[in-house]
Parts: structure tokens; C-alpha cells; sequence
């Protein structure tokens, strides 16, 4: 599938090299059904082939919602063996937008509750509107959250913090989620789109290859078995081999702005 293909649940557009993806359930609040975790995995592994997209917004339709969890309606009369599928598939959809050697953003632009703020929580940074809400009300259904939750909101905010909105099902807002740390900025509603792009440009002038090499090593610091330090070690060193590197310390020596070639 190429950037340009037509979705059912999602929207995608490509402007200046950054691919928004907008979840388009708005009536529904955007909850996620499984098709459209399954859409939102299909962009993001077709942005990592298209050389034209350098960065990716993830955000919700609508201005009320990012997204208000999995589709309650259609997970409540699965079976054990259903939901187990739909946790591990939805594991994997989180962790190709966490392993994205391109940046994502979620742009949060209202709820992101249960599986909305665990797709929020898998994105590299997380901008949100004023009157954005977080949350992970699984508690109130019965069940644990099943997209990464229980263990992406400790790497976020702590232990201490994480376990309280996990065990109470509270939803905080914005200027919460930035205290703790859950969210990078908070900006007004109509400045969100923009101020995700500004970051997402910025990014796009340093080096593509070091920039896939930032996101492999800090994602390794939370990988049981892996040791972060030696893959810093082992990224280095292969990244003198690069164009990318050529051309950036070139650049530095000659007082030129450099012009990454991404490989
Ligand atoms: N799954 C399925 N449908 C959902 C949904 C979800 N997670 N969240 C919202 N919707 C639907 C509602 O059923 C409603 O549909 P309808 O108009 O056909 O009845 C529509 O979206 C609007 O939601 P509504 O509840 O009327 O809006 P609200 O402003 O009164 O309340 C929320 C907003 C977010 C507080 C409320 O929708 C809610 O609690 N949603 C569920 C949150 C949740 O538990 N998420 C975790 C799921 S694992």
C-alpha cells in the first residue's frame, strides 16, 4: 500500500513531507475498532518505505476526541481467545508506531482514553489541545487495559502516578498530563496541527539516519534483555559509514548548512 491509499477508518495526507493520519470516526468519538488499528499499522509501515514522508501526525477528527478507546461495541461479546487476538495484534500495531524510524507525533485533540491514550502513549511525542483528557477507564469494564497501557504509562510518568489513574480509571486534563510528563506541549485547539508540524520540520533538517538511530536506542532502554549502552555503542560506530555522516560533519567544517541525503 503507498501513502496514497483510500482508508475506511482513517484519512491520510501528505503535505511537506509529513504524513497526517486522522482517525475518522468522529460521530463515534474515534473509538478504534480492529479494522482501524489495522489502517493506522498499514500507514505507518508504508510511510517507512515512501522516502517523501519525514515525519508523521497521528490525530483524531473532530474536536472533541482523539480517540475514546477500542470500540466497546464491538469487543463485548468476544470470546477469551478473541481478546486475547485483539490484544496482541493491537501490541503490534503500538509497537510499529513505537519502532517507526520516523518520528510520530499524536496530536491529542480531545479524549484519549483507554486504547486512545495507549495509541497517544506508543507515538514518539504527544502534543495536546486544552482540553485534552487522558485516561485509562478500562477498570470500569472489567478488564486491564490491553494495548500496552499498564506498562507504557509507568515508562511515562512513574510507577506512583501510573498505578493511581490505572486503578481509579480517572481521566486528567491537559495541564495535568503535562506536569506529569504524559504529554511534551499543550496548546490552544486551532495551534495544535501546526505546532505538531513545526516539530516534525525541524526534525526533518537534522539526519534521517540518526535520527531511526535516536528512536532505536531509546526505545532499547525499555527493552527487557537488550542493553541500551551497547546499542548506542554499536549505532555509532555504524553510523560513520553513512552518507548522512559525511555530509553532516562536512558541512560543520566547511560552515554550511548541511543537506542530508537519509542514507
Ligand atoms: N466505544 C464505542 N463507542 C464509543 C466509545 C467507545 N470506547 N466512546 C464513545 N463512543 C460512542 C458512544 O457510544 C456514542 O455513540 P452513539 O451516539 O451512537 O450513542 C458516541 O460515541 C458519543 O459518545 P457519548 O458517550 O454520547 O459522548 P459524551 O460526550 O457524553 O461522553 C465519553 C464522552 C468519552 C466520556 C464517553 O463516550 C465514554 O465514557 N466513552 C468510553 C470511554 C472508555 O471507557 N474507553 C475505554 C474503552 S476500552
Amino acid at each position: 500500500m503507498s501513502t496514497n491509499t483510500v482508508y475506511a477508518n482513517i484519512l491520510t495526507e501528505l503535505q511537506e513531507g509529513i504524513l497526517t493520519i486522522t482517525l475518522n470516526r468522529e460521530t463515534k468519538l474515534n473509538a478504534l475498532t480492529l479494522g482501524t488499528l489495522q489502517e493506522i499499522r498499514a500507514a505507518v509501515q508504508s510511510a517507512q518505505r515512501d522516502p517523501l514522508v519525514k515525519g508523521i501526525i497521528l490525530t483524531g477528527s473532530g474536536q472533541k476526541a482523539f480517540a475514546a478507546g477500542a470500540d466497546i461495541s464491538e469487543f463485548a461479546h468476544f470470546t477469551e481467545d478473541q481478546a486475547t487476538r485483539m490484544s496482541a495484534d493491537g501490541h503490534d500495531v503500538m509497537n510499529t508506531i513505537e519502532n517507526s524510524e520516523k518520528p510520530v507525533i499524536a496530536a491529542v485533540n480531545g479524549f484519549a482514553l483507554g486504547g486512545g491514550c495507549e495509541l497517544a502513549m506508543c507515538c514518539h511525542m504527544r502534543i495536546a489541545s486544552e482540553n485534552a483528557k487522558f485516561g485509562q477507564p478500562e477498570v470500569n469494564l472489567g478488564v486491564p487495559p490491553g494495548y500496552g497501557g499498564t506498562q507504557r504509562l509507568i515508562q511515562l510518568i512513574g510507577k506512583g502516578k501510573a498505578i493511581e489513574l490505572l486503578l481509579t480509571g480517572d481521566a486528567i486534563d491537559a495541564q495535568t498530563a503535562l506536569n506529569l510528563g504524559l504529554v511534551n506541549h499543550v496548546v490552544p485547539q486551532e495551534e495544535l496541527i501546526a505546532r505538531s508540524k513545526e516539530i516534525l520540520q525541524k526534525i526533518s533538517t537534522k539526519s534521517p539516519v540518526a535520527v531511526g538511530k535516536v528512536i532505536k536506542c531509546v526505545n532499547d532502554f525499555f527493552r527487557p534483555n537488550v542493553n541500551g549502552m551497547q546499542r548506542e555503542i554499536y549505532e555509532f560506530g555504524e553510523s560513520f559509514i553513512t552518507e548522512d555522516f559525511k555530509e553532516g560533519t562536512d558541512a560543520f567544517l566547511n560552515k554550511r548548512k548541511p543537506n542530508f541525503p537519509g542514507k
